[in-house]
């Protein structure tokens, strides 16, 4: 759901369009068309779901590995977080991939990267070789992470085109769900190979249908290949009218050259927004949800549950990640963004303080055990309503049209070297300081947060797009920049 989607304004994440489209009276899309851009766009989403299973997968997988290969702490956070490292590595090429490769053949390549990981994660006869498949698997969600959004923004029709969009991160989240429900059914054997290798099967479903999908119009107008976007816009909106109308917006969209580089040197108003984007992934990524994501099982075990439950209190942990994100798509126009952040953040703080204190405290008997799950998962549903569907939607409205490129390169680059640090860091920070500590340390941040969100984020409920440029470029403060 990181996106927005009011009267007049529309705005994506990683594109660079405009949001002009959104502002004109919609022609009514043909049946039949609308039938193949819904398939369409459902296919480029699954990347979305290979994201997701990727993240989850390794949850559960992690014991199992650790035993087998008799490996130590260090390792497994290597493990874990080298596909984080990949995933930096592969959003950094994705920009200059999808200009010069396209949408569909960069969206294969990440495809083939999915397969090829998973395979190689399967069979790994070494700590090193899985740490090579981990990366490759990164690789292939970091251009899939940039090049599906991008791919959706282009390629769906305008009236349906932010729901598509928010179905692309509602997919992440079922990934992450329907990985946990597999471990958790392979647990029983015991089987990390299956549980890493088994994801080659959605791999290889999603590469035969990706390779069945159209050019991007977007990317063929830049490449001057007039008569093919036709021809792809024939398919998805069926009618002439709208055809000539779409081939005429995204004219005037290609007018707008990215400019990004050179503006960040020129101009300290952008390099504010730029320096706010990465800031807030920075904030998303501290929260510590990814702790969760990655080390959940872990972390059930430090509340004593035997191995089988830990999976299923994950699968639990996963399906609150997922409909929690329900509520955000529900209150983000109604609401804003900062009150809800604001009620994220304390959610955060208040779970994860209150996680710390009773493992701090011990917890000896059922009772205190089901209430630390308890407040767990009130930290998950405060980060699935709040940061991490919002964060998302706030990079991507901050930046001037003519930087938005550049500016959510380097924002999307962050959330993913920072998501590393937390992976890497988070079993040394348990053997370190303790699990107490960790915890407490990562609610300290949360409480961090709700001061930097008062202090630094602006609000941009209903306004538009361009309101908000001309506010920042005009110096306005950067919490002043959405009114
Ligand atoms: C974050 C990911 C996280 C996921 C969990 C996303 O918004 O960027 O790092 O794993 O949410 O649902």
């Amino acid at each position: 759901m990181r996106y927005e989607e009011d009267e007049n304004i529309r705005t994506t994440r990683p594109t660079g369009e405009s949001f002009m489209s959104a502002v004109s009276t919609p022609i009514a899309t043909p049946a039949h068309a609308r039938a193949t851009a819904i398939f369409t766009c459902i296919l480029a989403a699954l990347a979305g779901l290979m994201f997701g299973l990727d993240i989850g997968v390794i949850a559960g997988a992690q014991q199992f590995i650790q035993k087998d290969f008799g490996i130590s702490d260090n390792t497994l956070e290597w493990i874990v977080s080298i596909m984080m490292a990949g995933a930096a590595v592969g959003a950094l090429s994705a920009g200059w991939l999808s200009a010069h490769l396209g949408r569909k053949r960069s969206l294969i390549l990440g495809a083939v990267l999915f397969v090829a990981g998973s395979v190689l994660c399967g069979v790994a006869w070494t700590p090193g070789v899985l740490i090579a498949g981990r990366f490759v698997l990164g690789l292939a969600i970091g251009i899939a992470s940039f090049t599906a959004p991008l791919y959706l923004a282009e390629i769906a029709p305008e009236s349906i085109r932010g729901a598509m969009i928010s179905l692309y991160q509602l997919m992440i989240t079922i990934g992450i769900l329907v990985a946990a429900l597999s471990n958790a059914a392979l647990s029983y054997t015991g089987s990390w190979r299956w549980m890493l290798g088994i994801i080659a099967i959605p791999g290889a479903l999603f590469l035969l249908g990706v390779a069945f999908l159209p050019e991007s119009p977007r990317w063929l107008m830049m490449r001057n290949r007039q008569s093919e976007a036709e021809q792809v816009l024939h398919r998805l909106l069926g009618s002439n009218d709208a055809i000539e109308r779409e081939i005429g917006e995204i004219r005037e969209q290609l007018k707008t050259p990215q400019r990004g580089v050179h503006m960040f040197f020129q101009n300290a108003n952008f390099r504010r927004s730029v320096g706010l984007g990465v800031l807030l992934q920075i904030m998303q990524q501290l929260t510590g949800m990814n702790v969760v994501m990655y080390y959940a099982p872990r972390i059930f075990q430090g509340m004593g549950y035997a191995t089988e439950a830990q999976m299923w209190f994950t699968v639990i942990v996963d399906l609150v990640n997922v409909l929690a994100t329900f509520i955000a798509i529900g209150l983000v126009d109604k609401l804003g963004r900062k009150p809800i952040l604001h009620i994220g953040f304390i959610l955060m703080a208040l779970g994860l303080g209150v996680v710390g204190t009773m493992m701090h405290l011990g917890i000896h008997s059922h009772g205190e055990q089901i209430f630390t799950v308890g407040m767990l998962l009130i930290f998950i549903v405060g980060f699935a309503m709040s940061a991490g569907p919002l964060i998302w939607t706030l990079c991507s409205e901050i930046q001037p049209l003519k930087g938005r490129d550049f500016g959510i390169g380097c924002s999307t680059f962050t959330n993913w070297a920072a998501n590393w640090l937390v992976g890497v860091s988070f079993l040394s920070l348990l053997n370190g300081i303790g699990n107490a500590a960790t915890f407490w340390l990562y609610a300290a941040f949360n409480v961090v947060f709700i001061a930097l969100t008062i202090w630094l984020v602006p609000e941009t409920k209903g306004i538009t797009l361009e309101q908000i440029e001309r506010n920042l470029m005009s110096g306005k403060r950067l919490r002043d920049i959405g009114r």
